[in-house]
């Protein structure tokens, strides 16, 4: 599945389940494009997604999302890595579905906890106690995840490089 892509590869997923590491790894190997839609708002903004939460509020910071997304499907195929939330809203869900292969990195909670636990760049982490709040993100959005067209175990302990062998051989 080298060169030219017929369609893109859209990454899908919590916070922690190793979308842009992985995805960056992926667009490499398939020698194509790689963007993050969260870097993509952040530089249109020219702010921190912190900083577009604290100024703009959370619905704000959707309402781009959904832009940049459907920019960034208009555009050559590649491999796009979303926020943990895009996939929440049914529209995303549309728009990715209709041009895209959506893949759910599919990650345990206390993988997702272990390597989220020392940023400070979410957000919606920043409370008092961030393992509760990922907790209820994850058991509310893992059905709706699990509407993807693919799903792959993202597992704790393998390298990037590991697990994007396994998923090439997957797609
Ligand atoms: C969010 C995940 C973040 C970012 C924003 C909201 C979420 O992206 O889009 O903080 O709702 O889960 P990552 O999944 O890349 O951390």
């Amino acid at each position: 599945m080298k060169g030219r892509l017929k369609r893109h590869i859209v990454l899908i997923g919590m916070m922690g389940a190793g979308k842009t590491v992985i995805g960056t790894e992926l667009a490499r190997r398939l020698h194509v494009g790689f963007t993050d839609s969260d870097v993509e708002i952040e530089s249109a903004a020219a702010m921190s997604i912190s900083e577009i939460f604290a100024r703009d509020g959370e619905a704000f910071f959707r309402d781009r999302e959904t832009q940049v997304l459907a920019r960034l499907l208009k555009g050559t195929p590649g491999v796009i890595s979303t926020g943990g939330g895009a996939w929440m809203r049914a529209e995303n869900r549309e728009l990715i579905s209709a041009q895209a292969l959506s893949i759910w990195l599919n990650c345990d909670l206390e993988t997702l906890w272990h390597r989220v636990r020392q940023r400070q760049t979410r957000p919606l982490l920043q409370t008092s106690n961030p393992k509760a709040v990922l907790t209820e993100l994850l058991a509310a959005r893992n059905p709706v995840y699990a509407l993807a067209e693919m799903s792959f175990p993202s597992q704790s302990g393998e390298t990037v490089e590991a697990a994007t062998s396994r998923l090439l051989e997957a797609i």
